[in-house]
């Protein structure tokens, strides 16, 4: 017990006299969006996030989820109030242990309104409680939550959270994550990182994740379903957990062929990209009708949709290359899109040269010679897409294609030093496309800014002479036998489920 020794009046004085920030007319309210130009609503201004403690419990049978977010952050600003983006019902928010007040604003924006301003620098302690049915939220039109028979999902890019988890959805904004849920027993709950414990009680069984690296909002998954949970831990030591759901039916064995790969491929993509940056790494096959998969940190969004023909390695391949290429080493803005998902591709490349189904060049020939001059592929620009084209084929093909031309002009081996050097240059953190032309630049001491014009900037097809390789083939080159499989693994992800 504490026992006031000041009369309620002077302390309410003396909180006054702190509180009330010498120039008050330098608070203000945060951005309501973090300033990327493709969606100028996502994220917030004002404060910056360390770590998310989400303790939920979900009940399958009405969707409801209901839970206690508390966020670790820091005000970048003097700051007046601050959104967080978020769907679900709030019924409170507490800022640094007082009760804040709060409001909905267009779309997602969730606006807290703290009982005095923060000045700049200040810790926050942002406690909020919700409630909610997930699947009945919507904005913009469209709701990325996706239920299942037994469960429900929370996997999509470039937003997810809204759903699930009040945040600062931005991957510029990276944070680590405590994902606590409490689900029926005999349901599972899967989410990144680790699983520190289970825990029963009265009918409900608490799974409890950390995920102790940084990780940006869209990266965070919920699982939850029937599933059968494999671990085991690949040669060089990486610990590997996977779930399937109890209900892939006959694809249950083409699903486990190619995701019980991941320690093994792992493994082979940390020759390229120095070692796996996480603590553990796995994948999960959920019973949704969805059709594209997502590199959700450490445990990656497979849908079944995508084993339907048969194994499909390739795929694994390119997610597991995105924990170094987008979860380790993470957008800046949406517009640098294609650190992502060319390298992702480009990755699926290697890896069928490796099995023997046809060379990173083939590939990049059947690209450069599979679409015509007229053909619209050619006006997407793979280093600025905008938001409608962000995940359009050619920032996957026509992107891993400009990296074959950049071998090309400066060479394996300071290709392989580039691609190796860039995660652990910008380890756990933020980059851009200009920061990796800069950096190729350094790497092989070759100007290069012609180069990522023509394949990257311009909206129209590479002349013949623009790289070396690609001089050779005009009429259509031979297709790799990998190549259907290729198409058949990022097959879909043009299909937002929006
Ligand atoms: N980054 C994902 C991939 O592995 C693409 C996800 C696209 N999003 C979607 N909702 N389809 O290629
Ligand atoms: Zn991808």
């Amino acid at each position: 017990m504490h026992r006031r020794i000041i009369a309620p009046g002077a302390l309410a004085a003396a909180s006054l006299l702190l509180a009330i920030p010498a120039s008050a007319a330098s608070y203000s309210p945060g951005a309501p969006g973090i300033g990327d130009p493709y969606y100028p609503y996502y994220g917030n201004g004002g404060y910056d996030v360390s770590h998310y403690d989400l303790r939920l419990r979900y009940q399958p049978t009405t969707d409801e989820l209901q839970g206690t977010a508390t966020i670790q952050a820091r005000t970048t600003q003097d700051l007046s109030r601050f959104d967080l983006d978020f769907l679900l019902d709030v019924s409170e928010v507490r800022v640094n242990g007082e009760r804040a007040s709060f409001a909905r604003a267009e779309q997602h924006e969730l606006v807290v309104t703290p009982k005095r301003p923060l000045p700049e620098g200040t810790p926050l302690t942002v406690v909020v409680r919700y409630r909610g049915v997930p699947s009945t939220k919507s904005a913009y039109g469209f709701t990325t939550w996706h239920r299942t028979p037994d469960g429900a999902v929370a996997a999509d890019e470039p937003e997810s959270a809204w759903w699930w988890f009040p945040s600062n959805d931005h991957p510029s904004d990276k944070a680590t994550y405590d994902v606590s849920v409490a689900v029926p027993d005999g349901t599972q709950a899967v989410s990144n990182g680790t699983l520190r414990s289970t825990d029963a009680k009265r009918g409900w069984t608490r799974y409890s994740w950390r995920q102790d690296r940084p990780q940006a909002t869209y990266l965070a998954t919920l699982a939850i379903g029937k599933f059968d949970i494999t671990t085991s831990r690949s040669e060089r030591g990486v610990p590997v957990i996977n779930a399937y759901s109890k209900d892939l039916g006959a694809g249950a064995g083409a699903a486990r062929a190619s995701v019980e790969r991941t320690g093994e491929i792992v493994d082979w993509l940390s020759d390229y990209f120095g070692p796996y940056p996480f603590a553990t790494a796995g994948g999960y096959v959920p019973n949704t009708t969805t059709g594209y998969a997502l590199e959700t940190q450490t445990r990656v969004y497979y849908s079944p949709k995508q084993f339907a023909k048969g194994s499909n390695p390739s795929l694994v391949v390119h997610e597991l290359a995105h924990q170094w290429y987008g979860d380790d080493v993470s957008l800046k803005g949406w517009k640098d899109i294609w650190l992502n998902e060319g390298f992702a591709t480009y990755a699926q490349w290697l890896w069928s040269e490796h099995e023997g189904e046809g060379t990173a060049q083939q590939l990049a020939d059947h690209v450069y010679s599979s679409h015509a001059a007229d053909d619209p592929f050619w006006t997407v620009k793979p280093g600025d897409p905008g938001p409608d084209d962000q995940f359009d084929d050619a920032v996957y093909d026509r992107g891993a294609a400009a990296l074959q031309a950049l071998r090309d002009e400066i060479g394996d081996g300071a290709f392989f030093r580039i691609l190796k050097g860039w995660p652990k240059a910008h380890a756990y953190g933020n980059a851009s496309v200009a920061d990796f032309e800069k950096y190729a630049e350094k790497i092989s001491g070759k100007p290069l800014a012609g180069l990522f014009d023509t394949w990257l900037y311009e909206p129209t097809k590479p002349s013949a002479g623009a790289a070396r390789s690609f001089t050779a083939t005009d009429a259509a080159a031979p297709l790799p036998k990998s190549w259907n499989q290729i198409e058949a693994a990022h097959g879909g992800h043009g299909t937002l489920s929006r």
